[in-house]
């Protein structure tokens, strides 16, 4: 598996995220579509299970390296090389994360991704999820990786609407990445409780 598109190798966490693991400790964690582990990290303490995967190899090392320094040093911390679509964790989880992941998938299979990561959560569990959608169109030098974007909220909200929802915010943002490549992007972000 190659990589694909992740500008985040530095980053810091998403702030709600942040906001989250300041205020919460779940005991087990999965983070899909992890890249260099920015976000799981924030739930390292304290977790028993920490589970990442990415199909990216180098992100996949990274976020190892990352949890390695930051993990209780009796938690069960797994990472691996998988595809949404198709690798096979070990649910439950009290929370999943998926940020910056399905944008990538057609319509039909960010379906399958949906019905994937709800049942990767258990009831009562928290699903966190962050993804762009076409309001603002995608810029041009990725529309060759998310060739079909959500076109609105809609399609998200609908997809857990049975879910209750914890935290949402749906926005405009500029983003500078290295090289001084600028993007504007409306996403979705949403932090959701599987009933
Ligand atoms: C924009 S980055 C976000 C990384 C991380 N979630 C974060 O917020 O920092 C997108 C990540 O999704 C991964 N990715 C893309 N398609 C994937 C798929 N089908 N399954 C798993 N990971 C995928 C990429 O390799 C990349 O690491």
């Amino acid at each position: 598996m190659g990589q694909i598109w992740n500008p985040s190798k530095a980053g810091t966490p998403s702030v709600e995220l942040a906001d989250l693991g300041r205020t919460q400790r779940f005991p087990s964690v999965l983070d899909a579509g992890c890249g260099w582990g920015r976000n799981l990290s924030v739930f390292a303490a304290g977790a028993q299970r920490l589970h990442a995967f990415d199909t990216d190899p180098e992100g996949v090392q990274a976020t190892k390296k990352c949890l390695e320094e930051v993990s209780d040093p009796a938690a069960e911390v797994q990472v691996w090389d998988g595809d949404l679509l198709t690798t096979e964790p070990s649910p439950p989880y009290d929370l999943v994360i998926c940020y910056g992941v399905t944008h990538f998938l057609q319509r039909h299979e960010r379906h399958i991704a949906y019905a994937r990561l709800r049942s990767w959560v258990r009831p009562g569990g928290l699903l966190a999820i962050a993804s762009f959608n076409n309001l603002v169109p995608i810029p041009a030098d990725l529309q060759p990786l998310m060739p079909d974007p959500p076109s609105d909220s809609t399609e998200l909200r609908a997809a857990f609407a049975d879910w209750d929802v914890a935290f949402v915010r749906s926005h405009v943002y500029h983003d500078e990445h290295e090289g001084g490549i600028r993007h504007t992007h409306s996403i979705d972000r949403l932090i959701m409780r599987r009933p």
